[in-house]
Order: structure tokens, then C-alpha cells, then sequence
């Protein structure tokens, strides 16, 4: 009898469904990953600390940002025993020393790698190696795993994105598991239950709206262009789930600061992972204010964890709505169009009732109320982001 319980019982383990750990990324991920600015030359131990000494020192890690993510390239080869290397130049104290400085500040610490055979830089990739990397990055330390999707092949992304999830669950270290399949196979329908977040669009470049084609397609571009393809993606996020637009490029100097400021509004009203891809190390007091706005974050994080979604689409304006746990709702009104505009808002319009005060995010203060219609003037590319409620 003893013998047939034992036998269900590993039976039952083998062919169960894979969990992914729960509890981890009840609100979007916060933290810093090194590819936006400094793609595969750039890292070494040296400016991985150096962010994470940044995050603490200028306020990131008060206002809720917490991963620091290697992106590409920290890897180089294999040992003998296939056990992944790293770049013994790059990280000459091994990633089990960086992992430990990252911990020791109270941050927590993410790294990459890719479901192909190589990763999109030419590295070696897991594909073959999954259970032995994910207990290799469980000994690190790792709390947190991108993997990306290049050189895979004719492989089924559901497959082999379970299969790292079993790995990752056999290791025995809770990490959030970060998708980057692009969005290629629509993983909002199937990743749900194997990953805590997953990349809706190829790579965001560094511009406003100029848009990025792969075979033929739009993939991905500059900040519009991600932000329009979260369009009706809205229902598949939620609390351990989150669609990921991809990473900030605030701060890293192609945006103007209204563009930044819209930028990281939008990714806030859709409950999208926070990952900051500038050099936190030498940034401007504007920047930092930007990414550091509590308030905008306190939207991001909101623990109802509701992406907002479009409301009015007209003539270059365009209102986005997020409800929240305590009742309240976040607006951004968005001017998209390429002057300086005047708008009206009557609230009723979108069945929002009177007597909520509006508070302005950016500025600070309260602004008025939903009792009269809302006149404002925005410059071209800017938001104007509000908390609707009782305050
Ligand atoms: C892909 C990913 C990026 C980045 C690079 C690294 O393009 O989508 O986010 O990780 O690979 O090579």
C-alpha cells in the first residue's frame, strides 16, 4: 500500500501541471536591467554595482524599484560539465559575489538568459540546459529570470517557457519568471499560469514613434508604438500577471522631458513593470524626478492591479483610465498631436459622477473637481496624469 501512495505520488509529480511560485509580483516588478543603455559591451561588475550602490543612494530603492538585471552577454561558455560561465573579464568575482552585494543592499537581483540555443547577442542559451541552469542561478541567488526567445528555431514557445518554469520550480528558489517571447504567440492567452510577467512587443528603441518591422511586420519602435500595441490587452493582466511593454527609455536622451514625462505616465496607467534602462549613475535631477514620482507609482503598484486602458481616441487626444483598490480612478489625459492644444473634459461623458476631487500628479496638488467640465492646455507629447477621489 505504502509502495502504491509513493508510486501515485511521483507519478502525480511528474505529469502534474507546473506552478509557477506564487506570491511574487502580486504588483509589476520594479527594478533596473542594463541592456537599454548599456547593451552587450557595456556591463561589467564594476557598473552593475555602481547601479545598484545609485539605487539606493538617490532615492530609486525608497520609491519601490528593487531588481537589478544583467541583460546579455554576462555569459561566455560552458564548462566541460555544461554549466554556464561568466565572463571571467567582465565579472572577474563571479556572479554568486555580485548576487550577494546586490542582496547585501537590500535589493534583490535578476539575470538572463534565452530559450534558443544562443541568446540574441550569440551567448550560449539554455535550450538543453534548463534544469541545470536554473539550480546553477538558484545557488547565485537569483530572484529573477528574463529569458528571451531569439535562435530557437521551429521550438513551441508554450513548451519550452514550461519547461524552464518546471526548472525553476525544481531548483527551489522563487524567481519571477520574465518572458521576452515578444509577443509573437500571444503569450497573454497561455503564460498566465508559468510566468509573472511577459513582453507583449519586440524591443522598444530610444525614439517617440518611429516603428520597428520584422519580416515585414511591426514588432516594436519608439514609445507610441509599444503603447498602441497594448490595446485590448488589458484584460489579461492582473495581480502575478502582468503584460510587460518593455522597458524605460527615460533618461536616456532622445525623449524630450514631456515625452519622458508621457512615457512613464503611460507605463504607469498600464500597470507595466517598472524597469528603468538608463545610467542611473549620472542622470539629471529631471530624470530622477520623473521615475521617482510617488504618486505615479503608487498607480503602477496600485494593489488592485488593473491595466488602464483607452477611453477617448480623437484628433491626436487620447484619455486613459485606471480604476483603483481604494475606489479612486487614475486618468492621463494625452496630447499625441504635434502642437500645443487647448481640451475640454466633461466628466460625465465617461460616466465619471461629481464631487470627486483632482489631483494633478505631476504637480502636486489638487486641481479642481469633477462638479465642472476640465479645461487644460497641454504641449505637444504631454500628459497631464490625475487621481480622481475623495481627498
Ligand atoms: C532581445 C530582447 C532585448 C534584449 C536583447 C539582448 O532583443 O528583446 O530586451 O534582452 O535581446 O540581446
Amino acid at each position: 500500500m505504502r509502495n502504491f501512495f509513493l508510486t501515485a505520488l511521483i507519478l502525480f509529480s511528474i505529469t502534474a501541471p507546473a506552478q509557477k511560485f506564487k506570491d511574487l509580483a502580486l504588483t509589476p516588478p520594479m527594478g533596473w536591467n542594463s541592456w537599454n543603455k548599456f547593451e552587450c559591451d557595456g556591463i561589467n561588475e564594476k557598473v552593475i554595482k555602481e547601479v545598484a550602490d545609485a539605487l539606493v543612494n538617490n532615492g530609486m530603492k525608497k520609491a519601490g524599484y528593487e531588481f537589478i538585471v544583467i541583460d546579455d552577454c554576462w555569459q561566455i561558455g560552458r564548462d566541460s560539465l555544461g554549466n554556464i560561465l561568466a565572463d571571467p573579464i567582465k565579472f572577474p568575482s563571479g556572479i554568486k559575489s555580485l548576487a550577494d552585494y546586490i542582496h547585501k543592499k537590500g535589493l534583490k537581483f535578476g539575470i538572463y538568459t534565452c530559450a534558443g540555443i544562443k541568446t540574441c547577442a550569440g551567448r550560449p542559451g539554455s535550450r538543453g540546459y534548463e534544469y541545470q541552469d536554473a539550480r546553477q542561478y538558484a545557488k547565485w541567488g537569483v530572484d529573477y529570470l528574463k529569458e528571451d526567445w531569439c535562435n530557437t528555431s521551429t521550438q513551441d514557445a508554450t513548451e519550452s517557457y514550461t519547461l524552464m518554469n518546471k526548472a525553476i520550480e525544481q531548483a527551489g528558489r522563487p524567481m519571477i519568471l520574465s518572458l521576452c517571447e515578444w509577443g509573437l504567440s500571444k503569450p497573454w492567452l497561455w503564460a498566465k499560469d508559468i510566468a509573472h510577467c511577459w513582453r507583449t512587443t519586440g524591443d522598444i528603441r530610444n525614439n517617440w514613434d518611429i516603428a520597428d518591422a520584422k519580416e515585414g511586420k511591426v514588432w516594436a519602435g519608439g514609445v507610441v508604438i509599444n503603447l498602441d500595441m497594448q490595446k485590448g490587452l488589458e484584460k489579461y493582466a492582473g495581480p502575478g500577471h502582468w503584460n510587460d511593454p518593455d522597458m524605460l527609455e527615460v533618461g536616456n536622451g532622445a525623449l524630450t522631458v514631456e515625452e519622458e514625462r508621457a512615457h512613464f505616465s503611460l507605463w504607469c496607467m498600464l500597470a507595466a513593470p517598472l524597469m528603468a534602462g538608463n545610467d542611473i549613475r549620472n542622470m539629471t535631477r529631471q530624470t530622477l524626478e520623473i521615475i521617482t514620482n510617488r504618486e505615479a507609482i503608487e498607480v503602477d503598484q496600485d494593489r488592485l492591479g488593473m491595466q488602464g486602458y483607452k477611453i477617448l481616441d480623437e484628433d491626436n487626444f487620447e484619455i486613459f483610465m485606471k480604476p483603483l483598490a481604494n475606489g479612486d480612478t487614475a486618468i492621463c489625459l494625452f496630447n499625441r498631436g504635434p502642437e500645443k492644444k487647448q481640451f475640454e473634459i466633461n466628466w460625465a461623458h465617461y460616466k465619471i459622477s461629481k464631487g470627486k476631487s483632482i489631483y494633478d500628479i505631476w504637480k502636486h496638488t489638487i486641481t479642481g473637481s469633477t462638479n465642472e467640465n476640465y479645461k487644460i492646455m497641454l504641449n505637444r507629447h504631454d500628459v497631464i496624469m490625475l487621481r480622481l477621489g475623495k481627498k
